[in-house]
């Protein structure tokens, strides 16, 4: 198998060449954590503009499932170029986008007709669904959780409660949303410990949220993801979401799952939900959707999704190329690669929680397939968060060749294509380790 190669030191000529010219045309708002100019890249290797090689854990932001320009997405798109590149599914009909639809509504966890609507962005799949739970309920009101992410055009990002980065001077938001705490056990907001807890932050819910501030007849819905994604790759008790969802029910609330970072097979299952056996009223998907074109899907019950024609569309929505990618990437999926995240996930996760042995500082390692997060900590006991090492960790092992993101606060995510092989999950291990000794060993 390939391993990393590291030719020189980093960032190489070239890369510096370019890094300079993006700092003066390119928006400053984005965040690079390392100076990674890529050039090209296939399956799990990323090649920079200096010939250095890359194993690379992070799929362009959990996107490219299917590993970067998998032949068969490949050969789809450039079929696809060959006949029809835009006409918008906004006025037209096309073939590829009328099969995704059918495709992804017969994939949607639930009994009933599902029905689809075309963005291309996870922001714009959230968008869409918020429009949706509006026009649906005519009801006002929402909730969403602290340490959410669900994408930063207004909409999205007045659900969104990550980071205050991405909220700083873009008030006032879209009014009626309420945060509240995630069932995130290993730091619970109430300091009690799952399950003793009764599962107390959803009783709250109803319990004091919904008797206080909230009229639950005036919620149209909960927007919630399965696993949070960019708050800390968060995996909440087995029967949260089932919970949750009752009490939803019993108002009339829509149950929102944002399965943008943790569908498309990610979790070893085509949606995460599947693994807390909840079936959503409406689903926002983007990401691995498509491998790495634009695509953003929102996946709703056919009773719900009964708003008429021009309450909302969008000109490149849906694009028959990124249709094809997707049709491709989900062919793939059910062929083997959702049991590959399975096996490979579970040897990552082995393997982190051996090296937890070892390294005090890692906290916390959880996840499901290959989402998989590990959180860093300067003690076990106090649980301070080290997020300092946390970017110390993750440049380092840019250095050694490995590509990690970080999520949340202080942990790094892995988040590798589905198509990884044991060896490479061992190589990542190895730099993982090397990595951690030398910044907390
Ligand atoms: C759960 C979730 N929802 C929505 C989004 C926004 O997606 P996009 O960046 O494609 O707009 C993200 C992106 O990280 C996400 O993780």
């Amino acid at each position: 198998m390939k391993s990393p190669l590291i030719k020189m030191a980093l960032p190489g000529p070239r890369a510096r060449k370019f890094i300079k010219l993006d700092k003066t045309f390119v928006s400053p708002s984005y965040t690079r954590i390392y100076p990674l100019v890529v050039e090209k890249a296939d399956g799990l290797w990323v090649y920079d503009v200096d010939g250095n090689r890359f194993l690379d854990f992070t799929a362009g932001i959990a996107v490219n499932a299917t590993g970067h320009c998998h032949p068969d997405v490949v050969k789809a798109i450039k079929d696809q170029a060959d006949k029809l590149l835009h006409m918008s599914g906004t006025d037209f009909y096309y073939t590829p986008q009328i099969k995704l639809a059918e495709k992804l509504a017969s994939l949607a966890p639930g009994n009933g007709g599902k029905r689809v609507y075309f963005g291309n962005s996870g922001a714009e799949a959230v968008e869409a669904a918020f429009k949706l739970a509006r026009w649906h309920t005519q009801r006002e009101l929402n909730v969403a959780f602290f340490g959410a992410f669900h994408g930063r055009t207004m909409g999205a990002l007045s659900l969104t409660a990550s980071k205050t980065v991405q909220k700083k001077h873009y008030n006032p938001f879209v009014p009626g949303i309420t945060h509240i705490p995630y069932a995130y056990c290993y730091r619970c907001a109430y300091n009690l410990c799952y399950p003793d807890c009764g599962l107390f932050c959803v009783h709250w819910v109803e319990d004091t949220l919904f008797r206080t501030t909230m009229p639950p007849e005036e919620v149209a819905a909960i927007f919630v993801e399965p696993i949070q994604g960019e708050g800390g790759y968060i995996v909440p008790p087995p029967d949260f979401h089932k919970e949750l969802q009752k009490i939803a029910r019993k108002y009339g609330i829509l149950y929102v799952a944002d399965e943008v970072q943790s569908g498309m097979g990610r979790t070893g299952k085509m949606f995460a939900m599947e693994h807390f056996g909840v079936d959503a009223d409406i689903m926002a998907l983007a990401k691995g959707i498509a491998s790495g074109l634009p695509l953003g899907a929102m996946v709703a019950r056919a009773d719900i999704m009964n708003w008429e024609a021009g309450s909302h569309a969008s000109t490149f929505g849906g694009n028959p190329l990124s249709c094809q990618a997707a049709m491709a990437t989900i062919a793939l999926l059910e062929k083997n690669l959702m049991k590959n995240a399975v096996k490979q996930g579970e040897r990552l996760m082995n393997g982190l929680r051996t090296l937890q042995k070892t390294y005090e500082c890692l906290g916390d390692v959880r996840g499901k397939g290959l989402m998989i997060g590990v959180e860093l900590v300067k003690d076990r006991e106090t649980k301070a968060p080290a997020a300092d090492w946390r970017g110390h960790i993750i440049r380092k092992a840019f250095k050694k060749g490995l590509l990690i993101l970080g999520c949340g606060e202080n942990s790094v995510r892995f988040c590798p294509a589905l198509t990884v092989s044991a060896a490479e999950i061992d190589e990542c291990l190895t730099i993982f380790e090397e990595a951690v000794k030398e910044v907390a060993g």
